[in-house]
């Protein structure tokens, strides 16, 4: 009687442990069949659904893969940090990155991502921008597609110029005039606003004054920073603040999003920022709608205009352990029809050069055609595996000339023999 228990019990004991096997058997199986990649990208202003409807459109068209979005902070400073800590560390916790159009040669001699030269074979590198494309290329292969294309544009207030009887300026005096016209009749309105905290964006608002200046940083592999044009257009920014009573100081802390804020809340004339503004700008319920023109950025007399090349490229983590899966999410989200998506929606630009003739984005956003040249004779920073070193070295210098706690001219000095001995250590 009690064996008969026994052997009951035993023989129960043994159907569970073969229903709890099977059932992991079960799962496990159902888990092999789906791939879930992670992918890192810097968060987005305005429309984060958007991104995330474009994500579910490509599982349904890919059951077999789950992908999980893990957007990162705004800046691009910040964004940088993590992944240079994550991907030095060896780390597979993300698949799919969003890589700012200054770190692909760092990323790439560093080792840290996958050659995708054959998911975009040379006949179609062609259909990009020439600038993001010189960008993710390293070595003579291509090491990320690139996403969207950003290029400094000013924004105005159509509205108020009109008022006043203004076109939007082309030379930086005629905004100082028009600004400082403005202003004083209007109430609580700043002048002009860009980003002018000591962070990467702040070069990206410099170097546009220097080669609106016909200045820049280097020729020929030479260091050219201090020059007589750059001490100009230097000076000229730090006077936006200092003495031409146009850019508020509360610039010196100021990040794209900030000024995006303010300009947004009707409290701007003038703005300098990246194209993406726009989109939010002219959304329903947006006290600007409507309000808002954008223009090439002003140059300084008898020079020509000039914007830096930014933008976004999306790679793969080398040591990514699911490279297939990864490789076919990149080449979605930069395909014509997901980029025109995301144009329409969250306002990231192209990077493919076709789409300025759609005839849907030109209809929903008609400004895109005026940028298709600001893209195309955008001016890049320099393209090196060392670019963090030179940015490091002009980020605080610029901060101090701009808010006027050293000389511009010192300040260039400053970077000058900074950027030499940066190129000397390469090449002794
Ligand atoms: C934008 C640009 C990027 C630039 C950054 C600076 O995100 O696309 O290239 O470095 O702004 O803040």
């Amino acid at each position: 009687m009690s064996m008969s228990i026994l052997s009951k019990i035993f023989l129960g004991f043994l159907s569970l442990v073969f229903i709890i096997s099977g059932c992991k058997d079960g799962v496990s199986e159902k888990k092999d069949e789906v791939t879930t990649i992670v992918f890192k990208h810097g968060k987005i202003a305005g429309e984060p659904r958007a991104l995330l409807d474009i994500i579910a459109e490509f599982e349904q068209q890919n059951p077999d893969i789950k992908v999980k979005d893990e957007p990162l902070p705004a800046s691009t400073d910040e964004q940088h940090q993590f992944y240079v800590i994550n991907l030095a560390g060896k780390t597979t916790d993300f698949d799919v990155l969003s890589m700012d159009v200054i770190w692909v040669p760092e990323f790439a001699r560093a080792g840290w991502l996958k050659d995708v030269s054959s998911a975009l074979p040379e006949e179609q590198r062609i259909e990009f921008f020439k600038g993001p494309m010189d960008a993710v290329t390293y070595n003579e292969k291509v090491y990320a597609i690139p996403w969207y294309i950003d290029a400094g544009v000013l924004y105005y207030r159509k509205d108020l110029l009109n008022k006043y009887g203004f076109y939007p300026p082309e030379t930086w005096d005629e905004l100082v005039t028009i600004s400082r016209t403005i202003t004083l009749k209007e109430k609580d309105l700043y002048g002009f606003i860009w980003q002018g905290k000591q962070y990467e964006g702040l070069v990206c608002n410099v170097l546009e004054y220097f080669w609106s200046n016909g200045g820049d940083v280097l020729k020929n592999g030479n260091v050219i920073i201090e020059s007589p044009e750059n001490i100009e257009a230097l000076t000229f920014m730090k006077n936006l603040i200092t003495a031409y009573n146009v850019t508020p100081e509360l610039v010196l802390t100021s990040i794209e999003e900030s000024t995006r804020h303010i300009f947004g809340n009707g409290k701007a004339l003038f703005m300098r920022n990246w194209p993406y503004a726009w989109n939010v700008f002219n959304k329903e319920g947006s006290p600007v709608r409507g309000k808002v023109g954008v223009s090439v950025l002003p140059f300084f007399k008898g020079h020509k205009a000039a914007s830096t090349l930014g933008g976004w490229q999306l790679g793969i983590n080398k040591i990514s352990k699911h490279p297939e899966a990864a490789e076919k999410f990149i080449t979605y989200l930069t395909s014509p029809p997901v980029q025109k998506k995301l144009a329409i929606t969250i306002g990231y630009k192209p990077t493919r050069k076709s789409l300025y003739k759609d005839e849907d984005l030109l209809r929903e956003q008609p400004f895109i055609v005026g940028l298709y040249n600001v893209f195309l004779h955008a001016k890049p920073r320099p393209v090196s595996p060392y670019y963090m070193a030179m940015t490091q070295v002009m980020q605080p210098e610029f901060s101090a000339a701009i808010s006027g706690k050293k000389a511009p001219e010192q300040a260039l000095r400053t970077i000058q023999r900074g950027f030499e001995k940066i190129l000397k250590d390469l090449n002794p």
